[in-house]
């Protein structure tokens, strides 16, 4: 792989995955807590998603789908392996890397019901990766937000509702313009 810094190579994956590991302890008891074994949620495995391509990852129930996502995302770390994304391996960014790095990526949740927020307003949980490290308007922050909700589809003077009226595949769409807000990059 590159080292950090190399321009941008069109020929190369967005992401590659390499020999990605993740085991999660199993435990017991309360108070020491002792390690009975391991589980192998995700056991070496290797993949490149091109630029401007749709990837699925598809397999049976607790095969480790999820777990793959979330070392993507840096929720959990990696037993061990490498992950590429632009020619950079993200598990050992500076801070700067990682906060850009972040901005970049996004996760649309498996579950519309519990994934939005009852108490913010569409516009609020819409923009929220954005505000976050912005400083604009609300208003800018509406106006976004609206875009946004026209472009999944739905009626743009919603922006100022709740999600509970919504349902689960509008709150999908929701979560969708949510993750598309900070405009992460598939392709370019
Ligand atoms: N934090 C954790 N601690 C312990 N075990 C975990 C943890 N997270 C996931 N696992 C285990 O890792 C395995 C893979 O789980 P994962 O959620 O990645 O599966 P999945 O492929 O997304 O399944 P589904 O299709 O049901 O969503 C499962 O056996 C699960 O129980
Ligand atoms: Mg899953």
């Amino acid at each position: 792989m590159p080292p950090a810094g190399t321009p941008m190579n069109h020929n190369e994956a967005l992401v590659r995955v390499v020999d990605l590991k993740k085991f999660f302890p199993v435990r017991k008891g309360v108070l020491f807590r002792k390690e009975l074994g391991q589980v192998h949620a995700v056991n070496g495995i290797t993949f490149d998603v091109p630029r401007g391509a749709s990837f699925g990852l598809v397999g049976e129930s607790g095969c480790g789908k999820t777990t793959v996502a979330k070392l993507l995302l840096r929720i959990e770390a990696p037993t061990s392996g490498e992950v590429y994304y632009d020619g950079k391996e993200i598990f050992h960014q500076s801070p700067e890397e990682e906060l850009q790095y972040l901005r970049a990526i996004s996760i649309v949740f498996q579950d519309p019901f519990s994934s939005l927020s009852p108490r913010m307003q569409l516009w609020e949980t819409i923009t929220e990766p954005l505000r976050i490290s912005g400083h604009r308007s609300k208003r800018k922050y509406k106006e976004r937000a609206a875009e946004l909700l026209k472009t999944v589809g739905l009626d743009p003077r919603h922006i100022e509702s709740y999600p509970h009226r919504f349902s689960g595949g509008q709150r999908q769409r929701i979560a969708i313009a949510r993750a598309l807000s900070s405009s992460p990059q598939s392709w370019s």
